[in-house]
């Protein structure tokens, strides 16, 4: 067994408090760096985002995270946290790297690595000791070793730090409980010594019941596709039996809810809806094909489950449509009600709405918007369509109202008043907010996602 001297030293004089650098301060790096910081580590987030660290050092925390502002704000003020956007001295101060940087889909739907190699660059320039690397962002199978060979061909010697996978497994709108209590913490290394010291930096997360799953770096990083890429097909698989429910007239709660009575199953991610976005499940899924496509393997199960989804983003259009009899909704006035991919969350990245909001656009309907969170960012998208202040003011004098994302606030519509002010009474709910009873009584025509369409 190969001892690595520098490794072991490192071992031993940073076994309280590990110095930690988490490079990158998006949606991972951002929730990470407190959450790692709220375990006990020294934690610098870095990012070359001066303005955005700017911000930060402020106080001002750039996306909606539900818990992010009290878990950063306790951590700088017990001095466990700070933020610099000079990220070669945050390399120089810190023990282990972790890099929480973008890994956006291609055209050809590979993972783009530009940014993780100019992190790695930097550390290349910045190795004042030995360093744990530690790669937190989603990266294809093999990107550890390609990361080791690059330090190496950049004349990093090999005893000088050690490659490590910790991929992440936040659910945004919910990240920061994700982070502090997740059911599992993978760490994939080939050094038992970096495995040693990843296990300190989560002791906390563990002692609160975190299962640890310790494997190899290629291990490690294909358990995060395969996790995201399953967990996408159950959503498009709950969505095409909600499809068939609608053709039926069976419910789909009730199937999913029997279903989920089945351990194997399990009663998550079985609510159907407008497809799923964000911008993990379509970049993974994609992604893992490209990986497995490299290797002359073909996922079809993956590829079916981005071509149910992108199919079943425009089935709320099919349903207005078939709702107002009419096959053009030319100068309809639409209600968009839900910008955002999912409820609590600002991120509209591949939001089904995108996709509703582009069809209507291309038929030319007149299109009203609102979104509690999220309209700053769908402005960037669509700069043209009516941003409103409320789903009341959205509502005003539509032909049609579509429910798109499960804000709260869309279940408590007063009905009554609604209709009211609608030009017709159409809504189609395609997250099966509204109750099919009150909607009934108030003398809606609407429609549902699996509760048989054409029976309402
Ligand atoms: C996902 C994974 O859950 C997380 O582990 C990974 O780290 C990042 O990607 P996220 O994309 O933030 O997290 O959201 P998630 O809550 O998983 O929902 C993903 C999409 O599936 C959303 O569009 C959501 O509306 C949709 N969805 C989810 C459904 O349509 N039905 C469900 O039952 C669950």
């Amino acid at each position: 067994m190969r001892y690595n001297f520098l490794l072991i030293t490192f071992c031993f004089f940073s076994l309280n408090a590990h110095n930690i650098a988490i490079i990158g301060t998006g949606y991972v790096g951002l929730v990470s760096g407190p959450g790692l910081a709220e375990f006990g580590n020294n934690v610098i987030c870095a990012d070359i985002d001066k303005e955005k660290i700017e911000r930060l050092k402020r106080g001002h925390i750039p996306i909606y995270e539900p818990g992010l502002d009290q878990l950063i704000q306790r951590n700088v003020k017990n001095g466990k946290l700070s933020f610099t956007h000079d990220v070669g001295q945050a390399i120089e101060d810190s023990d282990v790297i972790f890099i929480a940087v973008g890994t956006p889909m291609n055209e050809d739907g590979n993972a783009d690595l530009r940014y993780i190699k100019a992190v790695l660059k930097t550390i290349s320039e910045h190795m004042n000791g030995f360093k744990l690397i530690v790669i937190k962002s989603t990266v294809p199978v093999g990107t550890g070793k390609w990361a080791s060979d690059q330090l190496q061909k950049w004349g990093i010697n090999k005893q000088k730090f050690e490659m490590v996978s910790n991929p992440e497994f936040l659910r945004e709108g919910s990240s920061v409980n994700d982070f502090l209590r997740p059911d599992r913490i993978v760490i994939g290394t080939e050094s038992e010594e970096a495995n040693y010291i990843m296990n300190d930096i989560y002791a906390s997360a563990f002692k609160d019941g975190a299962l640890p799953l310790n494997t190899n770096i290629a291990t490690s990083e294909l358990i995060k596709y395969a996790s995201n890429a399953f967990l996408a097909a159950k959503v498009s698989f709950i969505n095409e039996i909600a499809n068939v429910c609608d053709a039926t007239g069976a419910h789909v709660h009730t199937v999913a809810q029997a279903m989920g009575m089945d351990h194997r199953i399990s009663k998550h991610f079985l609510k159907p809806g407008p497809g799923f976005g964000g911008s993990c499940f379509p970049k993974d899924s994609q992604a893992l094909i490209c990986i497995a496509q490299k290797k002359g393997i073909s996922l079809p199960v993956v590829q079916a489950s981005l071509i149910t989804n992108q199919l079943q983003k425009i089935k709320p259009i099919e349903k207005v449509k078939r709702l107002l009899d009419a096959t053009s909704l030319e100068n309809k006035t639409i209600a968009i009600l839900g910008l955002a991919f999912k409820a609590n969350t600002d991120d509209v990245r591949y939001s089904p709405s995108i996709d509703v909001i582009s069809v209507l656009q291309d038929e030319r309907a007149i299109i009203k918007a609102y979104d509690p969170q999220a309209m700053e960012n769908m402005q960037n998208i669509f700069p043209d369509i009516t941003y409103c202040l409320s789903p009341e003011q959205a509502i005003e004098n539509a032909d049609a109202v579509i429910i798109m994302t499960e804000w709260p606030e869309f279940e408590k519509l007063n009905l009554k008043k609604t209709k009211s002010h609608m030009r017709q009474p159409v809504i189609v709910d395609a997250r099966n907010l509204l109750d099919i009873q009150e909607l009934k009584k108030a003398g809606f025509h609407f429609a549902t996602m699996g509760n048989g369409m054409h029976m309402q």
